[in-house]
């Protein structure tokens, strides 16, 4: 590891978002993300064509909007001075996992960048992105004063442990050092997110839903009792599938009386249910292998009751759970990428032949590129 200074571009389009951010280290000096919902929320889903051309459209704009608010950074003490694609040092751009055609705008991108500039290319894992979103350091609005996070990595008594719940994934992935991770606990089928976007249609209450039967599950109360997953598991792994099935019968059988207070009371059993399965599996592996710290990652984490269950959980542990900072670090956002991109330049892990890189949408973090 080296202790040089690099100025970083991020850019990630694994999904439905197009973003792009500039980190001075592990500082942000701006994250802009473009989000494709309105064109996706009809479909009630994300259609992977209509992504990848959606990102096509945006990408240049939102990779110079990322540039002029560097501009606008006054510490950077540019003094009149504009930021160009030409002060960066290398550019970090997500090639897994995610949606295939998706990812290509962004690679494509950033090979077109570093060739022309001649600028180094590191290739990220989104995952990894996920699990070192606690760790990104704010610039002015980016900055959250009384953030509990550590100052740098070298607080970090390793190893600790990666808690990622999102749209496509639900994993407890330990974390031997920065760019050294396994996989301990995987999803069988659904996501977390996925359920919860899932039971919102089944209710025909928006997409995506996460965020919606969140807002229900606040004015219920848990009084239907639902599955709790993989009650009876002995091992790490979660599942959804069966949580969302039972769901589907319960609202089957209650069609006539979905009135406010029982949408109400079902979110909040689901969500308990949800996350009570992810409680349950944290504490086992917390029992199993000796951890210091939970990193937390992933849109899910937008959750009050995930959070909650999760600082609990560190509690009484005695252990530290570290979130990102910004909401918006909490979902897709090239921000994280960038920041992984700066721990692997730190390391020398930048592509030797850029020609080389490709996507690799089913890329598990633990997989060494
Ligand atoms: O990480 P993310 O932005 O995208 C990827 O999947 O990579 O996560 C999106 C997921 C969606 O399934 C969304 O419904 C869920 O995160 N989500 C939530 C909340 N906010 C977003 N789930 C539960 N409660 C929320 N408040
Ligand atoms: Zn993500």
């Amino acid at each position: 590891m080296t202790n040089k200074s690099y100025i970083i571009l991020g850019i990630d389009t694994s999904c439905d978002e197009t973003s792009a951010a500039i980190l001075k280290d592990d500082r942000v000096l701006s994250n802009v993300i473009y989000s494709q919902i309105e064109i996706h929320k009809k479909w009630g889903g994300v259609m992977p064509n209509l992504a990848r051309i959606s990102h096509e459209k945006h990408i240049d704009a939102v990779i110079n909007r990322a540039i002029l608010n560097v501009s606008k950074v006054k510490s950077l003490k540019l003094k009149g001075k504009s930021f160009g694609l030409n002060d960066i040092d290398a550019v970090a751009v997500t090639i897994g996992p995610g949606l295939a055609i998706a990812l290509g705008v962004g690679i494509d991108k950033a090979k077109e960048i570093a060739k022309k500039y001649n600028k180094k290319l590191i290739a990220i894992n989104h995952m990894e992105g996920h699990i070192l979103s606690p760790l990104l350091k704010g610039e002015r609005k980016f900055q959250i004063p009384k953030s509990k996070n550590p100052k740098n990595i070298e607080e970090l008594k390793f190893p600790g442990v990666g808690l990622l719940i999102s749209g496509g994934h639900t994993q407890i992935v330990r974390v031997d050092e920065i760019g050294r991770y396994k996989i301990i606990g995987d999803t069988l089928d659904d996501a977390m997110g996925e359920a919860f976007d899932k039971v919102a249609k089944m209710l025909e209450l928006g997409y995506p839903g996460g965020e919606i039967v969140e807002r229900f599950a606040k004015e219920g109360k848990p009084i239907y009792k639902l599955p709790i997953p993989m009650l009876k598991s002995h091992d790490l792994n979660f599942s959804f599938s069966g949580l969302k099935t039972a769901s589907m019968y319960f609202l089957q059988k209650y069609a006539g009386k979905k009135d406010k207070q029982f949408i109400c009371d079902f979110c909040a059993s689901f969500q308990f249910a949800a996350i009570d399965s992810v409680r349950r599996k944290l504490e086992k592996h917390l029992e199993l292998y000796p951890t210091n710290f939970i990193l937390c990652g992933g849109g899910v984490m937008n959750n009050f009751s995930v959070r909650k269950m999760v600082r609990d959980v560190a509690n009484k542990h005695q252990i530290k759970a570290f979130f990102p900072a910004k909401k918006v670090y909490n979902s897709d956002n090239a921000a994280m990428i960038a920041l992984a991109g700066f721990y692997k330049m730190k390391r020398g892990e930048y592509e030797k032949d850029i020609e080389k890189i490709d996507r690799r949408p089913n890329w598990e973090i633990e997989e060494s590129f």
